[in-house]
């Protein structure tokens, strides 16, 4: 299969490349397209056997479902089979944007687009090209990342292509996403609301916004947690890893540095190409390694926006290990960090 590449302005896409794309979600085929977050995979949420295509080109576990995306606040009522009243105030002030809202499933949505739950995750992305082709599809279009399963997120259609380019029908490129981290799944059928993934939209303004919320336990967690723990089915995979090892060094910025530098002096030893995951401050402080920023620790929307691109570089550098260090986990730098922690096994080294 060859994969159509089809390029178009983030802001006005070309109407024509939309309606050629959204020909094949109809005929239930895939086409990736870009969101604000990441680059999506995106299926007929309404056919199950274009869902069932999409788990077995990404190679996704079938226990794991997709997000449903939208185009329209009113899809939402055809997809949940009960919209809470504290959704509304949520939808009309988040979306579009990246937050994902789990809600009771209604008997429109196949079994396999929510792996048998009981409930299904939906959202509407701020990226006119998402929505054009949604509203072109004229259905609601699952799509979990475009990446293989276990590889970082896709944040341009370089990354798509290099996981699933001629096993998909088409690739929508906008050029780079804009957030960077997939979105925040939020929980709606348990009270307090839980957030079940760290994403795009800060916890700290989902609780301005909501009073009680809560953190899954999962989302800050040092170590795997056992699966009862765990309510969000993509949680208890290996999530997000390059094929570099990866450490995560965390703790105060100069004992950071410190920790992070021994590690690479001792990894160097043992005849490994090293590479370190740094911050405009901090990128001046190691030798003898590759080295990349991820951008200010001031600036933790601009970190939270390279962290898959330059993984995934360190792996085309044929790095072997990758030293990361830690960012503040406030704002978006929580995502960062979990997305990090998981990528490493966790792997985690306090540094003091
Ligand atoms: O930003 C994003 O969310 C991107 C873009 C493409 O929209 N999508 C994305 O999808 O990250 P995916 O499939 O890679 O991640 C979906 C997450 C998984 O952690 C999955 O377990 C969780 O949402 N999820 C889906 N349905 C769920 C449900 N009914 N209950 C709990 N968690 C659910
Ligand atoms: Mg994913």
């Amino acid at each position: 299969m060859k994969t159509l590449v089809l390029k178009v302005d983030p802001q006005e896409p070309d109407i024509e490349k939309v309606r050629l794309s959204a020909d094949f979600i109809k005929k239930g085929g895939l086409v990736a397209f870009p969101t604000e977050t990441v680059y999506g995979l995106g299926a007929d949420a309404l056919n199950g056997e274009a869902v069932l295509s999409l788990f077995r080109v990404k190679r996704r576990p079938l226990d794991n479902p997709p997000i449903v995306h939208i185009c329209d606040v009113k899809d939402v009522y055809r997809l949940a089979e009960m919209v809470p009243f504290r959704a509304k105030a949520l939808m009309e002030r988040f979306w579009p944007g990246p937050l994902t809202l789990i809600f009771k499933r209604s008997e429109v949505v196949p079994d396999v687009t929510v792996a048998g739950l009981d409930t299904i995750a939906v959202r509407m992305p701020r990226h006119n090209v998402a929505l054009a082709l949604i509203r072109e599809s004229g259905c609601p279009i699952a799509a979990p990342s475009a990446n293989l399963a276990g590889k970082p997120s896709p944040t341009s259609a370089e990354h798509v292509l290099d996981d699933l380019g001629g096993r998909i029908d088409a690739i929508l490129d906008a050029g780079p996403t804009v957030v960077g981290v997939e979105s925040t799944v939020l929980d709606l059928t348990v009270d307090p609301p839980q957030v079940l993934r760290p994403g795009g939209t800060p916890f700290e303004v989902l609780r301005e916004a909501l009073g009680g919320v809560e953190l899954n336990p999962a989302v800050t967690a040092e170590k795997a947690l056992w699966m009862e723990k765990v309510r969000s089915p993509g949680v208890k995979y290996k999530h997000y890893a390059p094929d570099a090892e990866v450490v995560v060094v965390e703790g105060e910025v100069n004992a950071v540095v410190a920790k992070a530098s021994e590690l690479v002096k001792f990894y160097r030893e043992e005849g490994r190409k090293v590479g370190v995951l740094a911050t405009d401050e901090t990128a001046t402080c190691y030798g003898g390694c590759v080295v990349k920023s991820l951008g200010s620790r001031r600036d933790l929307a601009v970190v939270a926006r390279n962290l898959f691109r330059l993984l995934r570089e360190f792996d085309l550098e044929g790095v072997d290990v990758i030293v990361a260090e830690g960012v503040p986990a406030e704002g978006l730098g929580l995502a960062v960090m979990n997305r990090l922690r998981k990528a490493s096994g966790y792997h985690i080294v306090k540094a003091r």
